[in-house]
């Protein structure tokens, strides 16, 4: 079994990374900048924040959380999301989801600058994702794809499903594989027989959010298995949707949690950040 140590493929981006920031610096005379909006304090989206604020600084590169009360307006949302629009220092924009229930996602993705979508989020970003568009790309399924670039893992003319249809990693994660030119399936909570499904599959990207929900009965020897899950048991413990202990023993390779997917989303975050710093320098 080969373990697909995401941790190790985005220290290595992550290194190339820093060496891009001090190459922005040279030529514009400030660094890449990332703000962050979140809005209340769940506290597993706090701990993902500072990830990503942590990771920043780490390459160098500037960054700011912009922690919003609970119960800030809809307005008073979109008009921070505004004036970030309007920073000329501001490259990238995320706002950390799940936002609460009496927020209007739509229209809160409608309103951030698509040349300062980090997230790769934006309806803009998503079309052209799919009209092959040089552009940002969401950063789960961007990590993903690098994963399996750099333990070569071919996906030209195989079989890969993914099951999962989120706008955040599942519909993204099948643009990119089709890219890659992998044969894909979409499977979700409303696919039939599922283990029929994944069974001739060669690549299984997991994204269903069911903690520990996918055991051995659905891998065999062929499958390279990776998952985007990420759960917190009753005694802390973090795990994916498949159940690593029982199916690592099977496939032929896959990611662990953590230390697979979730290090990969960060570092792709500050890669689409610089890229679009660039982009949007280079048209001023
Ligand atoms: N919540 C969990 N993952 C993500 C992500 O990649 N981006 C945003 N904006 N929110 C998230």
């Amino acid at each position: 079994m080969i373990l697909l140590d995401g941790r190790k493929v985005a220290d290595d981006l992550k290194a190339k990374l820093a060496l891009d920031v001090v190459e922005f610096e040279k030529a514009y005379h400030r660094k890449p900048c990332l703000k962050v909006i979140i809005v209340g304090n769940d506290p597993a989206s706090m701990v993902y924040v500072k990830s990503k604020h942590m990771a920043c600084q780490k390459v160098g590169m500037g960054s700011e959380i912009i922690n919003l009360d609970s119960n800030v307006t809809q307005a008073n949302l979109e008009n921070e999301i505004q004036k970030l629009n309007n920073d000329n220092n501001v490259d990238g924009i995320l706002v950390q989801l799940p936002v609460p229930k009496h927020i209007d996602l739509t229209a809160v993705l409608k309103t951030i600058d698509p040349k300062k979508d980090a997230d790769g989020l934006t309806f803009l970003s998503a079309g052209y994702l799919w009209s092959d568009f040089e552009h940002v790309q969401p950063c789960t399924p961007s990590g993903v794809i690098k994963i399996l670039d750099f333990y070569n893992i071919p996906l030209k003319g195989k079989r890969a499903v993914v099951i999962g249809r989120s706008q955040i990693v599942g519909k993204p994660m099948a643009a990119l594989l089709l890219k890659k030119n992998a044969t894909v399936t979409i499977a979700h909570s409303g696919t039939e027989n599922l283990r029929h499904v994944v069974q001739d599959a060669e690549v299984v990207v997991v994204a269903a959010g069911k903690m520990s929900f996918f055991g051995s009965e659905y891998f065999n020897k062929n499958h390279v298995v990776v998952d985007v899950g990420i759960h917190k048991d009753l005694n802390g413990k973090l795990g994916g949707d498949v159940k690593f202990d029982e199916v690592s023993a099977v496939v032929k390779a896959i990611t662990p949690v953590p230390g697979g997917v979730g290090p990969m989303t960060i570092a792709c975050l500050l890669e689409n950040t610089i890229k679009l710093a660039r982009m949007r320098m280079a048209k001023a």
